[in-house]
């Protein structure tokens, strides 16, 4: 199998703080040749200066100064490395965030291990990890050394767990390494003896290749948008479904903002089509930083492309709440792909036994720690999700609640926000009807009664900068006769003081407005001339008001 046939995968390292991640890891990239030998060597050198011997292989991964000075892993960090079968991308994700709430929460570490990893195993299944090679770490630090016992016994206690939250056991491979001494990561360890399966690259190489739904639409939730000088915007964010192209139309919701797909990258290499698992980062044009933010989705404009959710309804289980259960109108932050936003409870359809789905109780006023149930949810602001049956990528959620995982669910069914004239938008070029609502008055014709050649404006500059609407009036809706201003016509001309409406460029002189204030002043800036009717004619040549 040649080098560009290898399949792409991500693999996530979670887990308790300290526990090994960013070691096991660097030295998994050490080994296979991303690190130099003379690298290794330079960060244990750098590593011994900060009495922090240990972490030289962490240092791989975690390359910020804090991180190195306190021990731990900050941000998330992604390196590449290949095995025999993939090209696997490694997410070092950190440990300390769920410690530190963790340890606030009930003060005991030893709990604090195990609640921590239930939690752990519960996001990554609800977050769609649907293959799990569970590493038991630090097997030279054993008492005694190297033991089979200890091993077995975390088995024995780690594996209800997994089974609870859905993954099956029968498919999750347990590997007992050092990551630091370098056993079962690559080579076959001799003080492991009595252990038989796979090692961590072995494990790797036996992943599944995972399904790629790259024969659906495309969804790309967005996780950063970067202006880059000489090139423009580059939103990053991972393909989920579809793909992404270079020259493809593509629509951002939820503003439904169209552009065209310049170029597309992946570890700064230029791709001619980015898959589902890709993280990319692509440039599109004629787009300001400011019109996308982490939680737009993009997607194919000529292919079912992503809209507002106005309403959804999902089906959750409720793992923690503080005080033990949720209210209706509860408004915790659900996080959603890339997007974390305010979501209302509105309404609690049922709740469901966990095991079978079985409805035990229509419109309940509340849901329990433990309990699961549908519930109908309407997001405070503009949020893009998808049904699960459809995108199953972009309709898992957590709830957050005080720094806390308080429930899990599934999007069942969205309401999408109903398509107006509003969501077109016309890029430079386009033409089109648009239906348009002065704010202040202001009096134009219909083209085809007055038989006046079409006229140029600027407006709705708010909605897209760089994006100049172009259309024309199609009709007028007139004020009673009663309430009518005067109407300047192609006629005659009397002093009239003309209110500026909208800003407007005309090239054509077109009818406008005025207030027949009584006086015989010219109004100068308008240009116009005298008439006895109280009419002026205007020319608005390259004038602007
Ligand atoms: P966070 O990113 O902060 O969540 O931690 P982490 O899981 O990435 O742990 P890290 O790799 O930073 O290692 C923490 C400490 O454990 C360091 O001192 C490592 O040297 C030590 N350590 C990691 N793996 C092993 C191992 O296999 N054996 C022993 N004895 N120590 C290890
Ligand atoms: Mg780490």
């Amino acid at each position: 199998m040649g080098d560009d046939e290898k399949v792409h995968i991500n693999i996530v390292f979670i887990g308790n703080v300290d526990s090994g991640k960013s070691t096991t890891g660097g030295h998994l990239i050490y080994k296979l040749g991303g690190i130099k030998k003379d690298v290794i060597e330079k960060f244990e050198k750098e590593a011994a200066e900060m009495n922090k011997r240990s972490f030289k292989y962490a240092w791989v991964l975690d390359k910020l100064k804090a991180e190195r000075e306190r021990g731990v892993t900050i941000d998330i960090s992604m390196s590449k490395f290949e095995t025999t079968k993939y090209h696997c991308t490694l997410i070092d994700a950190p440990g300390h965030r769920f410690h530190q709430e963790h340890v606030n929460r009930t003060g005991s570490f030893e709990t604090g291990i195990n609640g921590q990893t239930t939690e752990h195993a519960l996001l990554a299944y609800t977050l769609g990890v649907n293959q799990m090679i569970c590493c038991c770490n630090k097997m030279d630090a054993t008492t005694p050394k190297y033991s089979k016992g200890r091993f077995e016994e975390l088995v024995t206690n780690f594996s209800p767990l997994l089974i609870k939250v859905g993954y099956n056991l029968s498919d999750i491979p347990f590997i007992p390494i050092s990551g630091f001494v370098g056993e079962n990561i690559i080579e076959r360890s001799t003080n492991l003896d009595w252990y038989k399966g796979p090692t961590l690259f072995e494990a790797i190489d036996q992943i599944k290749v995972p399904k790629r739904p790259s024969d659906k639409p495309l969804r790309l939730p967005i996780q950063s948008v970067y202006m880059i000088g000489g090139i423009g915007v580059v939103p990053v964010g991972r393909v989920m479904t579809g793909v992404l192209k270079p020259g493809m139309a593509v629509t951002f919701a939820p503003t439904g903002v169209q552009t065209e797909v310049r170029s597309v990258e992946m570890h700064h290499e230029g791709l001619i089509e980015a898959l589902p698992g890709d993280i990319v980062g692509f440039n599109v044009k004629n787009m300001s930083v400011k019109d996308l933010k982490q939680g737009y989705v993009a997607s194919n404009s000529n292919d079912d492309p992503a809209m507002e959710a106005v309403k959804f309804t999902s089906h959750i289980i409720v793992i923690n709440h503080p005080d033990g259960k949720i209210p209706l109108g509860y408004t915790p932050i659900v996080d959603c792909h890339t997007s974390h936003i305010p979501v209302r409870f509105a309404r609690f359809v049922n709740k469901l036994d966990r095991r079978c789905n079985f409805v035990l109780e229509q419109e309940p006023k509340f849901l329990e720690n433990g309990d699961g149930g549908l519930v109908e949810m309407i997001p405070t602001k503009p949020m893009v999700v998808e049904p699960n049956a459809k995108y199953s990528s972009l309709a898992r959620f957590t709830v957050r609640d005080t720094r806390r995982t308080v429930a899990v669910g599934v999007i069942k069914d969205v309401t999408k926000k109903a398509k107006t004239h509003q969501d077109v938008t016309l890029k430079n070029g386009d033409s089109g009807a648009v239906d348009m609502i002065p704010t202040k008055p202001i009096v134009v014709e219909a083209r085809r009664k007055s038989g006046l050649p079409p006229f140029a404006f600027r407006g709705m500059r708010h909605t897209v900068p760089q994006t100049v609407p172009v259309g024309f009036v199609k009709d007028r809706l007139k004020k009673r006769k009663e309430d009518q201003d005067v109407i300047l016509k192609n006629s005659g001309a009397k002093a009239a003081k003309l209110i500026p409406t909208m800003a407007m460029v005309a090239r054509q002189t077109v009818p406008v407005r005025g207030i027949n204030d009584g006086t015989k002043e010219k109004d100068q800036d308008a240009g116009g001339s005298k008439s006895k009717k109280g009419i002026e004619e205007v020319n608005f040549d390259g004038l602007s008001i």
